[in-house]
């Protein structure tokens, strides 16, 4: 696909391409990748696909991966030893970060602190208080920060906002999520490159604010397997699910959760569950089921039921909306009734109404209607909004409190699952009880 297409495909805004296709190269916004593993170099390509943006500088702690991203810029990107060095370069505008979880307060700190902007990966958070810092900082220093749940820039999430916000749905009250998997990779066991070894992987630099442990290229390449650097599913697959409740439900954050998760199959080392089950009832008025294995995929990953009293809404790769069709049936009821009164029962004007089956068929033709968009990264537009804003100064919906409150969600599940209880929000301090 050519750039132009991908812009057009993706739904970015004309404006925004127009008024960058007219900037010169030295308007270009300089962007810095901190971590060039699997998803950052999804998001340079993203980046390349997008005008008036240039990915100057990288650095990850492993070689091959600083090699790969170099050759993505055709070689004009520069590697650099560490993130303080990267940051050092006044050039440079924003930075991606894109590293295991644990990494991600103290890098978006350290950025903040050197005047740049940030695009942090999903969860923005590996414990909930990070997200106050970073809410905090970001504010201090008047700092761009968009987190990357893609999904909810997609033109399908987009049109499922609309039809919620215009009330097709009616009242929802019970929300259902899955991600749902059945393979190795599925369950974070990446293959390793044959090249890794002390001398391409830097351990220490991996491990950064993590305890310290023996080198392992199973816990530098499968992070998600542990809850020294991930918090598992709850962090890398909730979250993303909590991203698009939020955004689409108008919600904060939960003030109930409870959830279990139980380790069943993949038992290579890892501490963290492969099935996990949580129940969020918000005071927005709904509550939200989310569930995950790793043990089977019939229900494809990352989809939604929005369950109203007027229509549903499931979302996956498209959406399908699905007028409700209940009908009043009390047949069975008054059929035990003396005669007498069923008849008279079913010659009351309001009963006929609503009981009677001559009525059904007009109800049963009742909307179901289908939007589909395949074959489109949702990264392109998500990551046009986050250049848009650091271009206008006005951030994004997917900003530090947005990202703290979706991370959030993800440890309140994590919490109530190991220590078998309820866990509460605190919406005075903006997060959870402890
Ligand atoms: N939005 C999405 O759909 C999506 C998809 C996948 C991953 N992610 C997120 O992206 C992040 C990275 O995940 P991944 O799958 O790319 O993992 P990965 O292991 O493939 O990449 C992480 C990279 O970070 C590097 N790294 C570690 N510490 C570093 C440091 N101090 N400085 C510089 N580089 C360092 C590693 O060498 C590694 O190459 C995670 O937060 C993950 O949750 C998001």
């Amino acid at each position: 696909m050519s750039r132009r297409s991908l812009i057009q495909a993706a739904g970015v805004s004309p404006l925004l391409a127009q008024s960058d296709a007219k900037a010169s190269v030295n308007d270009r916004i300089q962007v810095g990748m901190i971590g060039t593993g699997a998803r950052a170099q999804e998001l340079m390509q993203a980046l390349l696909a997008l005008p008036g943006v240039e990915i100057v500088a990288v650095v990850d702690a492993y070689k091959g991966r600083a090699q790969r991203a170099i050759e993505r810029t055709g070689g004009r990107a520069k590697a650099y030893a560490n993130h303080h060095d990267l940051l050092a370069q006044k050039s440079i505008d924003a930075v991606v970060v894109a590293t295991p979880d644990h990494w991600h307060r103290q890098l978006v700190l350290d950025a903040f602190e050197s005047g740049k902007d940030v695009y942090c990966e999903k969860p923005l958070t590996y414990r909930s208080a990070d997200g106050l810092d970073i809410i905090r900082a970001a504010r201090e220093r008047n700092r761009i920060l968009q987190v990357g749940s893609q999904g909810m820039s997609s033109a399908v999430q987009q049109k499922a906002k609309e039809m919620i916000r215009a009330g097709r749905l009616g009242r929802i009250t019970i929300i259902r999520a899955a991600y749902n998997r059945n393979t190795a990779s599925g369950a974070w066991i990446y293959p390793i490159p044959p090249d890794a070894s002390p001398q391409t992987v830097n351990w220490e630099m991996f491990l950064g604010p993590a305890p310290k442990r023996a080198f392992s290229l199973e816990r530098f390449f499968r992070w998600r397997c542990f809850e020294d650097y991930s918090g598992g599913i709850a962090t890398d697959l909730f979250v993303h699910l909590c991203t698009t409740i939020h955004y689409l439900m108008d919600a904060k954050a939960p003030a109930k959760v409870v959830a279990m998760g139980e380790l069943y199959r993949w038992k290579d080392g890892r501490d963290v569950p492969d099935t996990l089950n949580a129940i969020l009832e918000y005071p927005e008025g709904f509550v939200v089921n989310l569930s995950s294995t790793f043990n089977n995929q019939s229900s494809s990953e990352g989809s939604f039921q929005f369950l109203g009293t007027e229509g549903s809404l499931t979302i996956g790769d498209g959406l399908t909306f699905r007028a409700e069709n209940a009908i009043e049936d009390n047949r069975w009821i008054v059929d035990s009734w003396p005669t007498q009164l069923e008849e008279a029962y079913y010659k009351d004007p309001k009963v006929r109404q609503a009981e009677v089956p001559e009525s059904w068929p007009q109800k049963a033709a009742a909307a179901s209607e289908q939007y589909n968009q395949r074959g489109i990264d949702t990264t392109v537009p998500h990551m046009a909004n986050w250049l848009a804003s650091i271009r206008t100064r006005k951030p994004y919906w997917e900003d530090a409190t947005a990202g703290h409150r979706a991370a959030a969600c993800a440890h309140m599940v994590n919490r109530s699952a190991k220590e078998r209880r309820l866990v509460e929000w605190d919406y005075t301090k903006d997060d959870m009880k402890v």
